[in-house]
């Protein structure tokens, strides 16, 4: 199956189930205590907490989406088999209150356990002709109990304890995005090996001191990685393999012909994500979101420049982006803006880099300490504007790991050098 099979197929399922499509919003969230838009259910916070109605502007209390995400947690691991900023998640939701929990049911009505996980396994199973190896599910801690609910529904469909996993907090328990909102227990699906969807019942509430209060109505929220999904269905090694990363990855390997497989992950990554990010409007810059785009479009410069991928093969990047999602984001049918932002950036760090390089090269040694090197990455920032992230991303390839005492020595002068540039200039 390709991938717009499966996208079409999963909204058109849960349709069938009473759900009404929602687009994706924008990766600049409305939620002001998040940079990025991380999960399918942000923009949906208002109605996990009755804030908004959901019969009034979706006509039901289920909802399907598929969410443009940006996760910044994973961003140095960019690069190894399966992390990503950018991805896609595909993900259904209901808001109470609950009718009968019956999957037959297909109305409006909100839903609970029963459902979700008979959702889940009607659509991995027999939809997507997918095994199951286990599920996990919430062990329970001080006020919230072992999910014996999700337990019994699990059993019921022929799993056993030895295929379902109980699991503490930091693996089955989600949320709140932010400093406060809803969050609950989960229960995960694994195929392959990887966690592929994650199923939250929503019951608190949490504050922004960690206080967990119950929810007047119980939601669901769920969220499966489409990347994830893909490397599933279409067996591939890596979800870098998947028909998701094409065009961009074709395109890519034409302009640079034997690049390092780790090199490829970054630059599709990146490419992906800062293509998306400033189509949604975020422009670079030193400050939040535009720093997190920033970043990803400087590693991607050098990852290019290591390559010697020249800058006129940017425009292809960013138009396979374009090829493969406008049909489904609107902000991606015109790109002129996108690649006017782009391509400025990119070409402004891409001198930097030049001399950068040149005198990382000349300057520093595999024999210096960690002292040595700290200063010298120090330098290379002052005098050439280099970044700690790229100057470490380079030492690191060549075996130069920044170790404690070269990032201490990097910050103390740092630390001193912002002391200095903030003093008032002396009057003559
Ligand atoms: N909010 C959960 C997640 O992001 C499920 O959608 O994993």
């Amino acid at each position: 199956m390709t991938s717009e099979e499966v996208r079409k197929l999963f909204l058109s399922f849960f349709e069938k189930k009473g759900h009404t499509i929602i687009s994706s919003s924008s990766l600049i969230p409305t939620d002001p205590s998040v940079l990025l838009t991380t999960a399918g259910m942000q923009q949906l916070k208002p109605y996990f907490t009755g804030d908004k109605d959901p019969m009034t502007n979706f006509g039901s209390h289920r909802i399907t989406s598929v969410q443009k995400c940006f996760r910044t947690t994973d961003i140095d691991e960019v690069g190894d088999e399966r992390h990503l900023t950018f991805f896609e998640m595909l993900g259904n939701f209901s808001f109470g209150p609950v009718g009968s929990d019956n999957p037959k049911d297909i109305g409006t009505e909100g839903y609970f356990k029963k459902s979700s996980i008979d959702f889940a396994y009607e659509l991995m199973t027999k939809e997507l002709g997918l095994k199951i190896d286990w599920v996990s599910v919430f062990q329970g801690e001080k006020s919230v109990p072992l999910d014996t609910e999700s337990i019994a529904l699990w059993k019921e469909k022929g799993f056993t304890d030895k295929n379902i996993q109980q699991c503490d907090r930091a693996d089955n328990f989600w949320g709140p995005t932010g400093d406060s909102g809803p969050c609950g227990p989960t229960t995960e699906i694994y195929v392959d090996g990887i966690e592929v969807w994650n199923i939250v019942f929503n019951q608190y509430f949490q504050d922004e001191k960690g206080n967990l209060m119950p929810l007047k109505l119980p939601g669901v929220d769920t969220g499966m990685g489409f990347e994830r999904l893909m490397k599933v269905i279409q067996k591939t090694e890596t979800v870098f393999e998947t028909d998701l990363f094409e065009p961009l990855r074709s395109r890519v390997l034409d302009a640079a012909k034997n690049i390092p497989e780790n090199h490829l992950r970054i630059i599709l990554d990146h490419v992906r994500g800062s293509v998306c990010m400033i189509a949604d409007g975020i422009y670079p810059s030193n400050l939040e979101r535009g720093y997190i785009l920033r970043r990803i479009l400087r590693r991607l410069s050098l990852k290019l420049k290591q390559n010697n991928v020249q800058l006129k093969y940017v425009p292809d990047f960013i138009g396979a982006v374009s090829e493969k999602f406008s049909p489904h984001y609107e902000q991606l049918k015109n790109t002129q803006r996108v690649n006017q932002i782009f391509f400025a950036e990119v070409e402004k760090f891409d001198a930097t880099l030049g001399k950068g390089l040149r005198q990382f090269e000349k300057s520093v040694s595999q024999s210096d300490t960690g002292e040595q090197l700290g200063q010298k990455l120090f330098q290379l920032y002052t005098t050439f504007g280099l970044p700690l992230e790229i100057s470490r991303d380079i030492a690191q390839e060549r075996g130069m790991p920044i170790d404690s005492r070269a990032k201490e020595t990097f910050d103390a002068l740092f630390q001193e050098h912002q002391k200095i540039s903030k003093q008032p200039s002396q009057k003559a």
